[in-house]
């Protein structure tokens, strides 16, 4: 048997004739740059999302720097990042001239340790914002961090690239801080046919700034008030993003379901399962497994079943090439450090058959007991 990963033409097929109707409006009216249909699917993540502002942007990274820059955050501040997370994260930080500062993650949740934050927050330094990431389809601890950052003054970029849907004690991912950012990649669980973004707000201000910084810096066209960038949603994809809004929370639900029978058939194992403290929901974007042992003969194993387990993230961005301007060393963050090299992925999307999801616990289980 073979299963990947993600199976998007299964997601596709039964919307394919709603898609193909919006994109055929969008080629008909020949309107490609943002115009009513970005601003329709903004105002319906809006509704979705309980902010009050939603801005559609290019993509997921672009969206984190947008958001800084918006906050006021300037080259050479610090901002503080798990160092455990997809490079954009960081690398969003980087691209403002901004400093990535590096903290460490909780063994359970796999999301940014406050303890790790309140140490770096002690020490004189520069830093003037934190992103926390939401990993893997949970939110990371909020009311720590919006503590954290009230005491010490400095802004808060929720990374929601993964999470869209996920709440965080009845609100939203993306809405808690002073702005939040969507991935709409195409593997993500409502992804775009393409890169696009989006960046959700409850502040009227910033969300008047962020709709400048996104379209060169002009509120009226040839009339540049700041330095801004072409960072604009395309109009084909917030119309394909839009159709699988209304299916969005189905198909997380369907994930959840697939979580809960991996971890009823898997309990009893030596393999921890996902924990899910009870301030957030989970939409499981990932479904990570860890082992004791080393994460690679896992995935190694699986793949020669013809199963598509992964390594999310073979690397801690502290011990990443890219990164090594800032002089961290192996044993800075030991928790990401450990999280890289002994956590897998199991396939998860809500097309898994029955038979499937069988088929990857009997491999699992084979592997386990030898
Ligand atoms: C945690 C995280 N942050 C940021 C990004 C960047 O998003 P994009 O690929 O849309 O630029 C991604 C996903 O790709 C991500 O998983």
């Amino acid at each position: 048997m073979k299963i990947s990963a993600l199976d998007l033409k299964k997601q596709i097929e039964p919307i394919r004739q709603e898609i193909d109707a919006a994109i055929k409006e969008v080629i008909d009216n020949t309107a490609f740059i943002l115009g009513n249909k970005v601003a329709e699917f903004e105002q319906h993540v809006v509704e979705y999302s309980g902010a009050k502002y939603a801005i559609g942007v290019s993509n997921g990274t672009d969206a984190i720097s947008l958001a800084l820059l918006a906050l006021g955050i300037k080259a050479g501040d610090g901002v503080i990042c798990p160092a455990f997370t997809y490079y954009a994260t960081a690398g969003a930080v980087a691209a403002i001239g901004a400093r990535p500062v590096f903290a460490d993650i909780d063994y359970d949740t796999y999301n940014i340790s406050l303890k790790s934050v309140e140490k770096i927050l002690s020490r004189k330094n520069k830093v003037k914002a934190i992103i926390p990431v939401h990993l893997y389809g949970q939110c990371a601890d909020m009311n720590g961090v919006l503590k954290l950052a009230r005491k010490h003054k400095i802004k808060v970029v929720e990374d929601a690239a993964q999470s869209l849907g996920a709440e965080y004690r009845g609100r939203k991912a993306g809405t808690l801080g002073g702005c939040g950012t969507v991935s709409f990649y195409p593997g993500k669980n409502i992804g775009a046919f393409g890169d696009a973004g989006l960046i959700l707000t409850n502040n009227k201000g910033l969300a008047e700034k962020l709709k400048i910084l996104r379209n060169q810096g002009n509120k009226d066209k040839y009339y540049h008030l700041v330095l801004g960038r072409n960072n604009r949603l395309d109009t084909i994809q917030a119309v394909v993003l839009d159709v699988k809004l209304k299916y969005l929370d189905e198909w997380n639900k369907k994930r959840r379901e697939v979580a809960q029978y991996y971890n009823r058939s898997l309990a009893g194992l030596p393999i921890k399962t996902p924990f899910v403290p009870d301030y957030t929901t989970h939409i499981y974007h990932q479904y990570v497994l860890r082992t004791t042992g080393t994460n690679k003969k896992f995935m190694d194993y699986l793949q020669a079943k013809g199963i598509d387990s992964r390594v999310f993230y073979p690397v801690p961005l502290h011990l990443q090439k890219c990164f090594k301007y800032l002089e961290y060393k192996v044993g800075d963050f030991p928790e990401a450090e450990k999280a890289a090299k002994q956590t897998f992925t199991l396939p998860i999307y809500p097309e898994l058959t029955q038979e499937e999801k069988d088929y990857i616990i009997q491999s699992l289980k084979e592997f386990i007991n030898g």
